[in-house]
């Protein structure tokens, strides 16, 4: 027999959306935050280069050219209304952040005046990152998490894992979820229901995002009727950290933004021939140029090297990587570093409007589990916590105009585990992640081919019906739950594939290497 709780609004995920629309909403409603492990946990927390805004319009830099660049970078697919929205509310999140206590680097000018630094990344025209040195991420979630746990409307509940949405017809009202701590699923009933849970990068073998990245709220969704767009385009960050005790450290394309340059290992530069910005081109083509290079001369991975620059310059900006590399060995003050591409975030995702709505009334998604138009093809750098915290804000903005609509009592079928028993074989969840991660890593990944997209769907279709038997027949456990979900978010990623015959930004396709020009504005939505 499952309990049931109640509150107004039930978040679920508590990165840098979750957390920032729980205390925009905290001072008008009880908000309850569900947290698959710890509150901290989650991509936010590692986010390194920053938060792109235009500090003022001026001569420097504008909206236009902030608009500009992300349309540029996403490659046709933008939608204008959400690019235009997120940017013009870049420098009140900015501002909100700072008035809440997020401490960003700031310099002081020749003339002795004090300003915030702003560093650059790929694609961006102009310097307009607000970093905290090299852990953006960590500055911002210690914030937010501090002022969430301190707020006496907001309830917490960690190692709680969302399973499926409630609904009473078209209407969200509330959520399953797994307690681990006293191994029982239990339901919520709540007026307003928002996926805050990251993206879904943990498909690949090779990823720069922690393990909660897999994708549930994309699968949730879905499954309670959610459109669900533009899957295919799944971003390759360049510069991971390869060494063998480290596969998922990112090095932060802000080293590149303040000078380093990527070298073969005999020392060649060779970013000029793929693109005029050179190592401050777009992500998708830093990251193809690098995996073209690596797979045509055999290379195990490339090199950044930033040693041009003053080791002082290196630490100061970027202590983290320099504590972070030294202590596996390298001193990138001395020496290259070797990279290689990794999966990093995830463009597509469930469908919503500028105010963060999605097809099921009352039900909102926020953060790298929506798919809002402003990144198109291919996400710019640092245009991604920026997101979270805009739609953030505008979801607690209609939320609250809608808390009228305060909730009845609703009938909850309690939660059926009657047919189940205790697994005695939970290996097989450890093998088929395996097979699933790989098949994607290998058939999925920068460029693919038709033939590549049918092995991976073959596979997935396979894994998919084993993980359907398991599911059925078992309690759940946080790993089935995120290996039932990971499966379908796989096999909505290479059905979107399959069906763009073409080439556009993320998604590569050698059997159709061009973009299409009839596909230009065209979104896959599943
Ligand atoms: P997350 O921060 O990932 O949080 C998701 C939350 O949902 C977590 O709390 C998780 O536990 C929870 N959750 C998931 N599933 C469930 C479930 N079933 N039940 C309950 N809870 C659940 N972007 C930038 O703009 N600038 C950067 O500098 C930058 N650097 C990055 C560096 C790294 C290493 C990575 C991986 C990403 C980076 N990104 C950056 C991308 C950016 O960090 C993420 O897109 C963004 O933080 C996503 O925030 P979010 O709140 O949507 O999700
Ligand atoms: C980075 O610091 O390189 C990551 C920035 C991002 O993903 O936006």
């Amino acid at each position: 027999m499952s309990e049931k709780k109640q509150t107004d609004v039930l978040v679920i995920g508590s990165g840098a959306a979750g957390l920032a629309l729980a205390l925009h909403l905290a001072d008008y409603c009880k908000v309850m935050v569900l947290s698959k492990t710890s509150l901290q946990e989650g991509a936010s927390y590692y986010a390194q280069g920053g938060v792109a805004a235009v500090a003022a319009a001026n001569a420097h830099d504008s909206f236009e050219a902030h608009i500009q660049d992300t349309i540029t970078a996403g490659r046709g697919l933008c939608q204008y209304k959400a690019v235009e929205y997120v940017v013009k509310n870049a420098k009140a999140a900015i501002d909100w952040l700072i008035n809440i206590g997020v401490d960003f680097t700031q310099e002081t000018t020749e003339d002795g005046v004090k300003q915030y630094h702003l560093t650059q990344e790929g694609g961006h025209t102009h310097r307009r990152i607000w970093h905290a040195a090299d852990s953006t991420g960590k500055a911002v979630k210690e914030t937010l998490d501090a002022r969430v746990r301190a707020h006496p409307n907001i309830e917490i509940i960690e190692q709680a894992i969302a399973i499926d949405l409630i609904k009473k017809k078209n209407r969200c009202v509330g959520a399953y979820f797994l307690d681990e701590k006293t191994n029982h699923v239990k339901a919520i009933v709540a007026a307003h229901v928002v996926l805050a849970t990251g993206g879904a990068s943990k498909a690949y073998l090779y990823s720069t995002s922690p393990v909660v990245s897999s994708g549930d709220g994309i699968a949730i969704a879905y499954r309670a009727g959610c459109r669900v767009a533009n899957m295919e385009f799944n971003q390759f960050h360049p510069t991971c950290l390869y060494h063998p005790k480290e596969n998922s450290f990112l090095i932060t394309e802000a080293l590149r933004g303040e000078g380093a340059f990527l070298r073969l290992p005999n020392g060649q530069r060779f970013m000029d021939s793929y693109s005029e910005l050179a190592e401050l081109a777009p992500r998708d083509i830093v990251a193809r140029a690098i995996d073209d290079q690596m797979k045509r001369n055999g290379y195990e991975n490339v090199f950044l090297d930033i040693t041009h620059k003053s080791p002082e310059f290196i630490r100061e900006k970027f202590p983290m990587i320099v504590e972070r590399c030294l202590s596996l060995g390298i001193d990138i003050t001395q020496e290259w570093i070797p990279v290689v591409p990794a999966a990093h975030y995830t463009c597509g995702g469930v469908m919503t409007d500028l105010h963060a709505k999605t097809d099921v009334s009352n039900l909102y998604a926020i953060g790298e589990v929506a798919c809002t138009g402003l990144h198109g093809a291919n996400r710019m750098a640092s245009n991604s916590l920026l997101e979270c915290l805009v739609f953030a804000k505008a979801a607690g903005e209609s939320i609250i105009a809608e808390l009228s609509s305060a909730i009845e009592e609703v009938d909850i079928a309690p939660w059926d585990e009657h047919r189940v028993m205790q697994s005695d074989e939970a290996i097989v969840i450890t093998h088929n992640w395996d097979e699933l991660r790989r098949a994607m890593w290998n058939y999925v990944g920068i460029v693919r081919t038709d033939r590549r997209l049918e092995r991976a769907m073959s596979r997935i279709l396979m894994l998919k019906q084993e993980i359907k038997d398991y599911y059925a027949h078992y309690k759940v456990t946080r790993d089935s739950i995120e290996l039932r979900n990971l499966v379908l978010v796989s096999e909505l990623i290479v059905r979107s594939a399959m069906q763009r015959k073409e080439s556009r930004g993320l998604h590569f396709n050698s059997d159709h290497p061009k973009t299409d020009a009839r596909f230009d504005g065209v979104m896959t939505i599943l």
